[in-house]
């Protein structure tokens, strides 16, 4: 009786063990994480440059003057003043607030149906964080 007892306690302690090392690894995964954005936040950012080139954004929104869209600036102003979203803008979950001209929205609604509709969840957070990165 008293081994059968040993040779319990012996499975208990490994039982304990084993669900503390996993334990240390949940804690060792959620600090990796943890990390994950600052890197994320420069790759983004990096990304984000990168698509408003290579998307044609840049040949309608310059940084800071109008040709034929508004300017970054002008963009991110209205959308930190109204706390909306330039990711839900781009998905096309939001109508347009910083110029409501039929003309205009139209050219813009353009590029949303033609190509960034293909864009992904990450891609348009890029722009967002680049566009509100220059501001
Ligand atoms: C052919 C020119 C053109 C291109 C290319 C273009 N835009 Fe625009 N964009 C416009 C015009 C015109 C407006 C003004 C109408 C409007 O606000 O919807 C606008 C407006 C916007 C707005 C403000 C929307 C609002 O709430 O009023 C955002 C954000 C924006 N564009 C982002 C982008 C991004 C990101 C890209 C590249 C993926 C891009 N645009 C490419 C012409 C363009």
């Amino acid at each position: 009786m008293k081994k059968i007892l040993f040779v319990f306690a012996v499975f208990s302690l490994l039982i304990i063990s084993c669900g503390e090392t996993k334990k240390e690894d949940v804690k060792k995964e959620v600090e990796s994480t943890k990390e994950e954005p600052k890197a994320a936040g420069e790759d983004l950012l990096a990304m984000g440059e990168k698509l408003f080139t290579d998307k044609t954004c840049v040949s309608c929104h310059q940084l800071d003057a109008k040709i034929v869209g508004p300017s970054i600036k002008d963009i991110v102003k209205v959308y930190d003043q109204d706390d909306a979203s330039l990711v839900d803008f781009l998905k096309g979950t939001q109508e347009a607030i910083v110029e409501t001209d039929p003309g205009q929205v139209a050219i813009m609604k353009a590029n949303l149906d033609g190509f960034v509709k293909d864009l992904n969840a990450t891609e348009l957070e890029a722009i967002a964080a680049y566009m509100n990165s220059v501001k």
